[in-house]
């Protein structure tokens, strides 16, 4: 399982920390296993279920905003130096790649292969699930506030640097998707 998540999700190798990378994994090999996907059945889930024909699909745009968020923070590190606001990259890499890890419980598959809201995706949408499954792997809190607050749900919240940088880039690539 550990090698069909790091095949998945090849950002994950990015994070510094040893033990915070493999809970990463572990969220992820977890999730994975609640419904039996395929790597083949992952990579062909859509990004949105809100609109119709999205070309974008669901791990491609998780592993897009992982690397959009790298992305700003070293132009900022670069620009910036020491005076930028400090960024805890290997908690910005964790926190982009577990903020969506909770819509596979959102998801549901048909025998055809089509996708679909699941009664448990009703009751909760992923910030939550996916801060309930960070918490059960002992992820540190400051990855789980990415999670909870990446989404509408963190709408007038206080955003720590890295919830910040990961909000933005997640509403750039939805934007421009929906
Ligand atoms: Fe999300």
């Amino acid at each position: 399982m550990r090698e069909q998540v790091l095949e998945l999700i090849s950002e994950i190798n990015e994070i510094q920390d040893k033990v915070l990378r493999d809970k990463v994994i572990a969220c992820w090999a977890e999730a994975i296993a609640y419904r039996d996907w395929t790597n083949k059945e992952l990579n062909s889930i859509p990004f949105t279920l809100l609109a119709d024909n999205v070309q974008i699909m669901f791990i491609e745009h998780v592993r897009t905003c992982c690397r959009m968020a790298i992305a700003c923070d070293k132009v900022l590190d670069e620009a910036y130096g020491p005076r930028k606001t400090p960024v805890n990259r290997d908690y910005l890499i964790a926190g982009s790649l577990l903020a969506d890890v909770g819509k596979l419980f959102e998801y549901e598959k048909k025998p055809d292969g089509s996708i679909f809201k699941s009664e448990f995706g009703k009751h909760l949408r992923h910030p939550f699930s996916g801060v309930g499954l960070a918490f059960k792997h002992g992820i540190p809190s400051e990855v789980m506030h990415v999670i909870a607050v990446h989404s509408k749900e963190g709408a007038g919240e206080k955003r720590s640097p890295e919830a910040i940088i990961f909000h933005h880039v997640d509403f750039i690539d939805f934007e421009l998707v929906k």
